[in-house]
């Protein structure tokens, strides 16, 4: 066979062995994945499995040709074998679902916030090692090439000595659609788990993920206090148990702190996600992202080497994901990175409930 050939022949998608890929949970964000792991040459969407059995079906018959679809995980795992698990269900499922999924053999990508307590992310974590099973998460801004690039200039040294973190995350005066984002009880909690989450993890990583020592927050809930509150779920406002505002502080091991922020109901004119790393040497923002070295007043900005965009940050971190499970990459999320984050937030609603200091 000629170079061309060869070339033509890695390329045809018939050619690769796709790996059988099951997502759990058929709403929003198990749509979104279904619509990206079609893309992507070395997945195959053998089954969704949403007890709903309309969502179910409709997520299904998305794929072509049609997935199956099941109201039962279990029944799924019997009937179908998958080797890559997505799980996309409410929080309260995602440790009992992943770790059945490692069980039955699978890697399995689940969505944040990993889920609802430290234990069950340890637990999460064991039975991914007694399976010697791969995993990662759904935080799709780690395929971000302009953090990407911000991490290769830190780990060099870049800022040199990191002191302060800033990150907060939100949107403006919008409550998410969801049916469960509401609910404590199905998402552990409000604002800070299900969004300022991806700052919060993007900036832990850049960090190299240190060890989180004490941790102080507080929240707010104004939704119910508003005249006219925008309520953009399925459900009622009576139901609404989590927090639209939060703001924490943690103290790291190594001596660097961190500032989290985040509001659903933000004034229109805030900024609704964001970062900032502070060094010795000068700054990093996201934005674009910049980073500056100071001299004095005067700063010199610093030329980032930065990839292109991928066409979806989804179907990146499952092709991704899928690199790592063919052996050639580390997942782009550790146990470490995520039980980390689990911990400041666990850690962030136990200091908000008692309104005193948590040490870790
Ligand atoms: N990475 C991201 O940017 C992003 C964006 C949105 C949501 N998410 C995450 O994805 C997950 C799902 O959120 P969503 O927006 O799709 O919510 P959603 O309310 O749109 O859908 C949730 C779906 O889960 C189904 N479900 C309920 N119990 C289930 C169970 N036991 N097993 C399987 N399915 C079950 C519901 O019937 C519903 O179809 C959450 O963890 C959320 O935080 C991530």
């Amino acid at each position: 066979m000629d170079a061309d050939a060869i070339a033509r022949w890695q390329s045809d998608a018939t050619l690769i062995m796709r790996v059988r890929t099951a997502v759990i949970g058929a709403g929003l964000m198990g749509r979104e994945h279904i619509k990206w792991l079609q893309r992507v040459p070395e997945a195959e969407v053998v089954a969704v499995v949403d007890p709903h059995q309309p969502s179910a079906a409709t997520a299904a018959a998305l794929v072509e040709p049609e997935a199956r679809a099941f109201q039962d995980m279990e029944e799924m795992l019997a009937a179908t074998a998958p080797e890559y698990v997505v799980v996309a269900s409410p929080p309260r499922f995602h440790a009992q679902q992943a770790i059945a999924a490692f069980e039955a053999g699978a890697h399995v990508l689940c969505e944040k916030p990993l889920c609802m307590s430290v234990a069950e992310a340890e637990a999460m974590e064991q039975a991914a090692t007694q399976a010697g099973r791969l995993f990662t998460m759904g935080l799709q801004t780690r395929q971000s090439p302009a953090e990407q690039a911000v991490r290769r200039f830190l780990v060099a040294g870049g800022l040199g000595q990191i002191y302060h973190t800033r990150v907060w995350g939100g949107h403006v005066m919008s409550y998410p659609w969801g049916r469960f984002f509401h609910r404590e009880d199905m998402s552990l909690g409000g604002v800070l788990a299900a969004t300022t989450v991806h700052p919060l993890d993007a900036v832990y990583w850049l960090l190299g993920a240190p060890e989180p020592v004490t941790v102080s927050a507080s929240t707010f809930r104004r939704i119910d206090k508003m005249p006219d509150p925008p309520i953009h779920f399925e459900g009622e406002i009576s139901e609404v148990s989590v927090e639209d505002f939060g703001h924490g502080h943690v103290r790291f091991a190594d001596g660097t702190s961190m500032s989290i922020e985040g509001n659903w109901l933000q004034h229109p004119r805030t900024r609704g996600h964001g970062w900032e790393i502070h060094g010795t040497l000068g700054v990093v923002q996201d934005v674009a992202p910049y980073a500056a070295l100071d001299q004095q007043q005067e700063v010199t900005p610093v030329e980032l080497d930065i990839d292109d965009e991928p066409e979806s940050r989804t179907m990146a971190q499952h092709t991704a994901f899928l690199r790592a499970i063919r052996g050639d990459t580390p997942p782009a999320v550790s146990w470490r990175e995520a039980i980390g984050v689990q911990r400041i937030l666990n850690a962030m609603y136990e200091s908000a409930e008692s309104g005193a200091e948590v040490r870790l």
